[in-house]
């Protein structure tokens, strides 16, 4: 038995990791895989590096949701089809765990009226790192004493956008708790742009680099002390126990949840 899971960007590097948990953990099942171009025919067994398992990735995501019955659909996909996939996901009558990033606050309203009318659920979370998500708590406290801050995020060099959705996630939270923060401002920028970007008051940079993974610092500073919160995800296996945590979880929610922060007890 176990929940019948699917993972939509199964041959992905999250998605390939996402397999992986799904294949050990005995309370879910590993019904169905979904990729783009590359892998599609395979064996999602051996695409992950084990035994063959008699599942081929498929290129069809509606298709495979109705041919095997999903209730759960994981999608670690692409920014520019991520809507597209969770209108086929409720349209098809399976609940959604997205960690796939790009998703503004727009779509996630467009997106949970669109849940509600199909009564399905889903968890969207930029981080499904579940350290991640205790830095946010943490960031919230120290905002109330700290309001001058700046963050800084590094990915790997392959990550299509810029800042990470986590980073705004900070940003919009932080700035949230702290009632107002205005960025230090630099009289003479001798480098365009050199200060970073401004989002809510609060300076964020971006370093994207081969040999990172997924890497946030929020950075206070406050008369005569500074404090630094940090949190690295060194292997993309950091995801696995907060998908799998929501995908347990999303067919009992109402709607859709944004940020696994509201799946956790903190
Ligand atoms: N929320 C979190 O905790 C978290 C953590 C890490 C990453 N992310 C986000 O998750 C997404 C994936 O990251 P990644 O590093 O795994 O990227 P990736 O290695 O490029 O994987 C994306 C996969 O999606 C596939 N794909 C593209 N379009 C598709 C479609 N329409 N249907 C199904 N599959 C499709 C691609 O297949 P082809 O190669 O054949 O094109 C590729 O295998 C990104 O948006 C990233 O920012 C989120």
């Amino acid at each position: 038995m176990g929940i019948r899971v699917l993972v939509s960007g199964a041959n992905g590097k999250v998605g390939k990791e996402i397999i992986k948990g799904i294949l050990a953990d005995p309370a879910l099942k590993l019904v169905g895989a979904v990729g783009h171009k590359n892998g599609i025919g395979e064996d999602v067994g051996a695409l992950v590096g084990q035994q063959p398992i008699g599942i081929q990735l498929s290129p069809d995501l509606p298709g495979t949701i109705r041919r095997t019955h999903a209730e759960v659909v994981v999608d670690f996909t692409r920014p520019a089809v991520i809507k597209n996939n969770l209108k086929a996901i409720a349209q098809n009558g399976a609940h959604a765990v997205v960690g796939t990033t790009g998703i503004t606050e727009v779509d996630i309203a467009e997106i949970a009226t669109f849940y509600e009318e199909h009564k399905v659920n889903a968890v969207i979370s930029p981080n499904f790192a579940i350290g991640a998500i205790m830095l946010l708590k943490f960031a919230q406290q120290a905002a109330r004493y700290f309001p001058q801050v700046e963050i800084i995020e590094t990915h790997h060099n392959q990550k299509l956008d810029a800042p990470s959705g986590t980073a705004i996630k900070y940003a919009e939270t932080i700035a949230k708790a702290a009632g107002k923060c205005n960025a230090e401002q630099t009289q003479i920028e001798k480098v365009p742009h050199v200060r970073g970007g401004n989002l809510e008051g609060i300076k964020i940079h971006s370093l994207r680099l081969p040999g990172f993974v997924a890497h946030h610092a929020i950075v206070f500073g406050g008369l005569g002390q500074s404090l630094t919160l940090k949190h690295d995800s060194i292997s993309r296996e950091s995801f696995v126990p907060g998908v799998l945590l929501a995908v347990k979880k999303v067919q009992e929610l109402e709607g859709v949840v944004y940020g696994l922060e509201n799946l956790l007890d903190l």
